[in-house]
């Protein structure tokens, strides 16, 4: 039995409305399944599953009905990547995009604004100058829908989230409300099992290791995770990421990153055979020939796109980086946008190679997430980090 507060009562029997009824009771029926005792307020959403290209025609009808039966968001909320870059609808020559894919996606993201979203369009709002504005902070609950932007919120910015699926962030986006379980428990967020990696590491290693726990790891509790240097913020971001394709895990510990008060010692230690990692990193190495490089899943970092204009010369082979408007339109006032389009960086905002439809094509990444996704669907998909990427494209240097 959930206990529900009076305004939650309310909310349930329709005091609210037809919407908020609705929504409540998808909430109540999940946490009675998972036997949480209460619902807990949120302070901001992050609903997924809005591209027309994932969700189709039957989840345009279904914002379009809780929008026309006067669903509001009762808290902040913003949306992931869409099919399409509203900016570039030719895709930058790699997507393809037909007028009737434009229009189911317009119908989306107008229902989605009706309900008071702000449409960052993208899978890293915390990159976005807008994430400021929802004033967040440590121990902060909220209800976010993006696998990738789950791990991170739980592992970097101390925000407490479930791993929701789109239809449950949205439920609680118009309630306000999640349910009290998982890694809404304090107790559930501390570490139990520690994973340490002796030698030099990057984002692709991170990967397979995020593959390596998705397997090994058998506790409830998030993995601590030990690495011999503090790891830069894009390497993190690719492990939350990867961490959320490869299995379940929605939350691990990382000396130094995580914003938690002293964790307790775990109960198990493990050395990460080093061997099982670059084994499994070799059988993803890139083919021969690439047509693409791609970065940006989850979507590309201010402080990548520096790092991409200062390690990459001229590209022989196009490199395609996805990214939010936001970041996009920053780097462009700093000049950045027009050094790396000239050096032959493509861009496409707001989506990505995963949420859109794109050309058939032989694919290098460096985010296991995108190579997880993208090799069920092409036959060329490999893994290396972003300096063997460079070198990929023809122009590291
Ligand atoms: Fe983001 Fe698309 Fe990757 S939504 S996490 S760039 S699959």
């Amino acid at each position: 039995m959930v206990e529900l507060t009076r305004e939650e009562e309310e909310m349930l029997y329709g005091a609210h409305g037809e919407a908020v009824a609705r929504a409540m009771e998808v909430i109540v029926r999940v946490a009675e399944s998972l036997g949480a005792p209460r619902l807990v307020p949120i302070k901001h959403a992050h609903v997924s599953g809005v591209s027309y290209g994932t969700i189709g025609e039957a989840g345009a009808v279904l914002l379009e009905s809780f929008a026309s039966s006067g669903a509001r968001f009762r808290v902040p909320t913003s949306v992931n990547p869409i099919g399409y870059d509203p900016e570039d609808p030719d895709g930058a020559g790699i997507l393809v995009v037909s007028r009737e894919f434009i229009r189911g996606q317009q119908r989306i993201l107008k229902a989605l604004k009706r309900m008071g979203a702000d449409l960052l369009l993208t899978c890293t709002p915390y990159y976005t100058e807008a994430f400021e504005k929802y004033s967040l902070s440590v121990g902060d609950r909220v209800a976010w829908g993006e696998s990738s932007a789950v791990a991170y919120a739980n592992t970097v910015l101390g925000l407490k989230t479930n791993r929701e699926g789109g239809p449950l962030a949205l439920m609680a986006a118009i309630t306000g409300r999640t349910y009290l379980y998982g890694l809404q428990v304090d107790e559930n967020r501390m570490p139990s099992h520690a994973y340490k990696i002796g030698t030099s590491y990057d984002e692709a290693v991170l990967g397979v290791l995020a593959e390596y726990l998705a397997e090994n790891h058998e506790s409830e509790k998030p993995p601590m995770i030990e690495v011999p240097r503090p790891p830069r913020d894009y390497e993190v971001r690719e492990f939350a990421a990867a961490l959320g394709a490869a299995g379940s895990i929605g939350m691990a510990v990382i000396p130094g990153v995580t914003p938690l008060p002293k964790p307790p010692e775990p109960e198990k230690f493990e050395v990460v055979p080093e061997g099982a990692l670059k084994r499994r990193l070799a059988e993803l190495e890139p083919d021969e020939g690439v047509d693409l490089v791609f970065v940006g899943c989850p979507h590309a970092s201010l402080e990548e796109l520096a790092l991409i204009n200062a390690r990459l010369g001229k590209a022989r082979i196009p490199v395609l980086v996805t990214l939010s408007r936001d970041v996009y339109a920053r780097a462009k006032s700093l000049g950045l946008i027009e050094r790396l389009r000239s050096k032959g960086v493509l861009f496409l905002r707001s989506t990505c190679l995963i949420v859109s439809r794109a050309k058939s094509m032989r694919i290098a990444t460096n985010s296991y997430k995108a190579y997880f996704y993208l090799s069920k669907r092409y036959e060329s998909v490999g893994l290396a980090p972003l300096s063997k990427l460079l070198e990929i494209a023809g122009g590291a240097r």
